[in-house]
């Protein structure tokens, strides 16, 4: 039999949850198609009973409205500041387990939240497995709406990404420019050759002034569980 891609997503969202959630945890809820299955698990787990005492975080305004949905209790990072574990997806893993996230737009909470984890499962289908980062799509940057194009520009003249290829788009929903959870603009940078310092590349998009954040996550993941057709693979730090 055949598995489907929301198959393997919901298999490794469940999975994520069965091994890494217990009870009176607080959990860093992520955002996406495959962090959805996992939140998915803990309401069915909060309301069998097979979980007790245990609260999220969650990384967006869609994922707070599912949870709520299944009556999983919420809190933030101001009230709970120690997250025991986080678990989300990501556009694009590494083999050292550094990531490219908010290809879905919530890089931000997703990352002020899961710095804060001891814990951050990853949960990906195999497809999402790759070599160099920031090669299957974009890189996404949340800046700020003022002056915008001007700081679409200035990431466009970083030195570390002079040998890329480098464009860049601000990301549009229908026939509007698509604005994140905290109301500023994604600009999603596209490369057509590896980046050669990812590291150097994350520090000098981040010091460009209009830059709130952006979704090359190193250097935090713990685990990733990868599902595939044979079945899940778990590969750790
Ligand atoms: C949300 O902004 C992203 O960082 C997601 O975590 C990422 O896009 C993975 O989503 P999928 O599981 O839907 O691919």
């Amino acid at each position: 039999k055949v598995i489907s891609r929301e198959d393997l997503k919901k298999r490794v969202g469940y999975k994520a949850v069965d091994d890494y959630v217990h009870s009176g945890m607080v959990v860093g809820l992520g955002t996406g198609s495959t962090a959805y299955y996992a939140i998915e698990r803990l309401g069915q787990k909060l309301r069998e009973g097979e979980l007790h005492n245990v609260v999220g975080i969650p990384t967006s305004t869609k994922t707070e409205l599912q949870s709520k949905s299944l009556n999983i209790p919420l809190t933030t990072l101001d009230t709970h500041p120690v997250v025991e574990v986080a678990i989300d997806g990501a556009d694009e893993v590494d083999e050292k387990l550094n990531l490219v996230k908010g290809r879905g737009g919530s890089l931000l909470r997703e990352k002020l939240i899961e710095t804060e984890a001891k814990k951050l499962v990853i949960i990906v289908d195999d497809s999402k497995l790759v070599q160099n980062l920031g090669m299957t799509g974009a890189v996404p940057v949340e800046v700020i709406p003022f002056c915008w194009k001007h700081t679409m520009r200035r990431l466009l003249q970083l030195e570390s990404l002079a040998e890329c290829n480098v464009s860049a788009t601000i990301r549009s929903e229908k026939d509007s420019i698509y604005v994140t959870d905290n109301n500023n603009y994604i600009v999603d940078l596209f490369v057509e050759r590896p980046i050669p310092d990812i590291s150097l590349a994350g520090r000098q998009i981040s010091d460009v002034v209009g830059v709130v954040e952006h979704g090359i996550f190193l250097n935090m993941a713990d685990v990733c569980l990868v599902s595939g057709t044979e079945g899940i693979r778990v590969i750790e730090k």
